[in-house]
């Protein structure tokens, strides 16, 4: 998939550093066995947005200069979520990323799985050759969190319901905690200032909480061709999201909630994403989804201002704004 225009504006400032990362990224990922290559070269040549390398390294260059070490934990938090995504696409039963087929549609669920295990575990081996003790600590927590966000989400799609509490400890978890460890990895790998690093955490924590919603939008609004991968597949697999949330917890009709509960337990068709689309946009669960997001993308772009200006805080600024309105 190709960066939109504005994406590739954003990066301007760091282009030479997103090579660097680029061949640590594929050099983390070499291996002996020939499918394992094959993936991975599929992997490479279908890159995403790559925004959480973008994230480590517009954090290390805004508060000082990177060291190889921020290249080397951009690579890592590219590949941990790579990893997440393979198996978050057996555990939706997903066919498309990144605008192509995704892993397990080619080589099935059964590969899928071993292949998000070498991947984390190759993690694990670069992790090491680190020798630093903070970004140990920072990446082997972010893992568990990812995982705990994940389980906390197929949890809730068993029970069909979720509280707004409980939805945004899950984001957090399962999107915003690796964000956040982007952004602290650049300056622990940089200028390793304790209020820096407080500062940058805060960024990428709020972030991601923005970065999520935007992506639960798109998973309602958005189409497939723009995306790049499937949409209404949260709601196919019950997994109910901000607007819908808000939705059900307004003083909505209970035909209209019955209407909504129907849909949830038999499944989308195009029509029954008509008629939900409809009773959330008549109690503004779209615009207040948005309200929030935007809310966590002000929160994100107060957290900068400890950084002196530079091309990139302002990149990290433009990334937030981005987000806010990006239509894939
Ligand atoms: C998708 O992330 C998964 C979420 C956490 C929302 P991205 O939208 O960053 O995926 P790619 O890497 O660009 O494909
Ligand atoms: C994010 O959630 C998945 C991970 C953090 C691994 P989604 O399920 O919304 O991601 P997409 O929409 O499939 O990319
Ligand atoms: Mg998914
Ligand atoms: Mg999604």
């Amino acid at each position: 998939m190709k960066l939109d225009k504005e994406l590739k504006e954003i990066v301007v400032p760091i282009l030479e550093d997103i090579k660097i990362f680029q061949q640590e990224f594929e050099e983390a990922l070499r291996s002996e066995v020939r499918l394992i290559n094959l993936i991975s070269k599929y992997l490479i040549r279908h890159k995403g947005k790559g925004i959480r390398p973008i994230l480590t390294i517009l954090s290390a260059r805004a508060c000082g200069k990177p060291t190889l070490n921020s290249y080397k934990a951009a690579a890592l938090v590219e590949l941990i979520h790579i990893a997440s995504l393979i198996h978050d696409d057996v555990v939706d039963d997903a066919n498309k990323r990144r605008g192509f087929p995704s892993i397990n549609r080619i080589w099935k669920n059964k590969a899928s799985i071993v292949m998000g295990d070498f991947i984390l575990s190759k993690v694990l081996t670069n992790l090491i050759q680190l020798r630093d003790f903070d970004v140990l600590d920072l990446i082997s927590s972010t893992a568990v969190s990812l995982s705990s966000g994940e389980m906390l989400q197929i949890e809730k799609s068993y029970t069909k319901s979720i509280s707004e509490d409980v939805y945004f400890t899950m984001i957090r978890n399962k999107t915003a905690s690796l964000t956040a460890t982007c952004c602290e990895l650049g300056v622990i790998t940089s200028s390793r200032e304790d209020n820096h690093r407080h500062a940058m955490k805060s960024f990428g924590e709020n972030f991601g909480m923005a970065f999520q919603i935007k992506d639960d939008l798109f998973d309602i609004l958005g189409s497939e061709q723009t995306i790049g991968k499937n949409t209404n597949s949260d709601l196919s697999k019950n997994m109910i999201t901000l607007p819908i949330i808000h939705t059900l917890s307004s003083d909505i009709s209970r035909s209209e909630k019955k209407q909504i509960r129907k849909i949830l337990k038999n499944g989308s068709s195009k029509k029954d994403m008509k008629i939900l689309t409809n009773i959330i946009e008549e109690y503004d669960g779209f615009s207040y989804a948005e309200l929030i997001m935007n809310d966590y993308s002000q929160k994100a772009i107060d957290s900068l201002s400890i950084f002196p200006d530079s091309p990139y805080k302002q990149s990290l600024i433009d990334l937030t704004l981005y987000n806010a309105q990006r239509t894939y």
